[in-house]
């Protein structure tokens, strides 16, 4: 029997929904009646499509995006005594795969409107908080090598690139983007992912496509993909007559079965990205008068992997209750990494900090129509009235 908690769940409007179908079922049957269901020729053609959609030399899929963002480091050469600079608002696996290198995040706040690093803090921590000893950035306070900058485009928000790449090439750092929530989406050098000297996306099923779980590395450099090629599988490299493990690799491959769900997701990823935009500008309208509420920054090229507002001084648990009660499921936003016990140490950053206390994720995804936009909107302004 369906218990009553069940039920509840099914009739809800759900946060966040993958948009699978009869294409997408096909296509892992396909595999699964093949019987090859490790990483095989799928994933070659998944990793090919996404090559050619983006216009990079090199895509390489692995298993989560946080694999992808650990590889995308070691194939940068992150190790230990260094540093990477990553803002403070993001899921902390951005922060955590730094560590998974023996080196250490400086966590920087972010932006109050876009939730993005801010440019200018950036610049202003290399001009007053690094120094160049011996050709190499150090971070004047640990010493440390400042190896990268780690570009998060959060929820689908490109951040401004082009200057953050004069940055990095003033003082010679290496940029890997995630770009987890933000496949698919451009700012002005090009797609996210795509400008730096590495990208990393994730396929994760709250992401705009999804193969399951899943993330890829995208790269124009032959060294950084050989490298990550190499090490998600165990560090092997192989001729034709030979078998050798040249490092210690990890496992990190993705499977057949999910990268086939990834080719047909890829079919119909405008499609995807289309709808998503079209529903957050029901939510801009309807939610553009509620000064208790900071809406997404707009911008073009930019994509909806998660409509984020921010409370401006409600509750967020409280705010959370009562959709809940009107049968709309919402979720926080991401973390402040600093917040996280993990990171105690580390200064606090006090608009990660708002955000990681007042942000809230609102439904997003295909299946939504205007109709129930319509009413999870009166529903917030009722709540937020008061
Ligand atoms: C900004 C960001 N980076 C990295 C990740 C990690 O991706 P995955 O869950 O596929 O490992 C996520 C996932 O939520 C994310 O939002």
């Amino acid at each position: 029997m369906v218990s009553k908690a069940h039920t509840k769940r099914i009739k809800a409007v759900s946060v966040s929904r993958p948009d699978i179908g009869p294409a997408d079922e096909a296509q892992v049957l396909e595999v699964l009646r093949s019987r090859w269901v490790g990483q095989g020729p799928k994933v070659a053609e998944f990793e090919r499509q996404v090559a050619t959609v983006l216009d990079i030399k090199y895509a390489i899929a692995v298993n989560s995006g946080t694999s992808a963002l650990h590889l995308a480091l070691c194939g940068l050469g992150v190790g230990p005594d260094d540093a990477v600079i990553v803002p403070d608002f993001t899921f902390p696996a951005s922060a955590n795969v730094v560590r998974h290198c023996g080196a250490e995040p400086i966590l920087l706040d972010v932006d109050p409107n876009t939730l993005n690093l801010n440019v200018d803090d950036l610049e202003k921590f290399l001009k007053t908080g690094s120094r160049f000893e011996s050709g190499e950035l150090r971070d004047t306070k640990t010493g440390r090598r400042i190896k990268g900058i780690m570009a998060v485009h959060l929820f689908g928000l490109p951040m401004a690139m082009e200057r953050t790449l004069e940055l990095a090439q003033t003082y010679r750092l290496a940029i890997v983007e995630d770009a987890a929530c933000a496949f698919g989406a451009r700012d002005t050098a090009g797609f996210c992912g795509t400008g730096g000297d590495v990208g990393c996306f994730s396929f994760h099923p709250r992401k705009i496509i999804t193969t399951g779980e899943g993330g890829m590395v995208v790269t124009n450099r032959a060294d950084v993909a050989e490298t990550v090629t190499t090490l998600r599988n165990h560090g092997i490299t192989r001729t034709e007559s030979t078998l050798a493990f040249v490092s210690e690799g990890f496992n990190f491959r993705m499977s057949d079965i999910n990268a086939a769900l990834g080719i047909a997701q890829l079919h119909k990823l405008q499609a995807i990205i289309e709808r998503h935009t079209e529903i957050a500008s029901w939510y801009d309208e309807a939610l553009a008068d509620v000064e208790a509420l900071r809406l997404p920054a707009k911008l073009d090229g930019r994509i909806y992997q998660a409509y984020v507002v921010l409370l401006e001084r409600h509750d967020r648990k409280h705010v959370l209750d009562c959709l809940r009660e009107a049968d709309i499921e919402s979720v926080a936003g991401t973390y402040s990494v600093s917040a996280q016990p993990a990171y105690k140490d580390m200064a606090s950053c006090p608009n990660s900090q708002f955000a990681q206390r007042q942000s809230l994720a609102l439904p997003l995804h295909t299946a939504l129509d205007k109709p129930i936009i319509e009413r999870i909107c009166k529903t917030l302004r009722a709540i937020v009235a008061n």
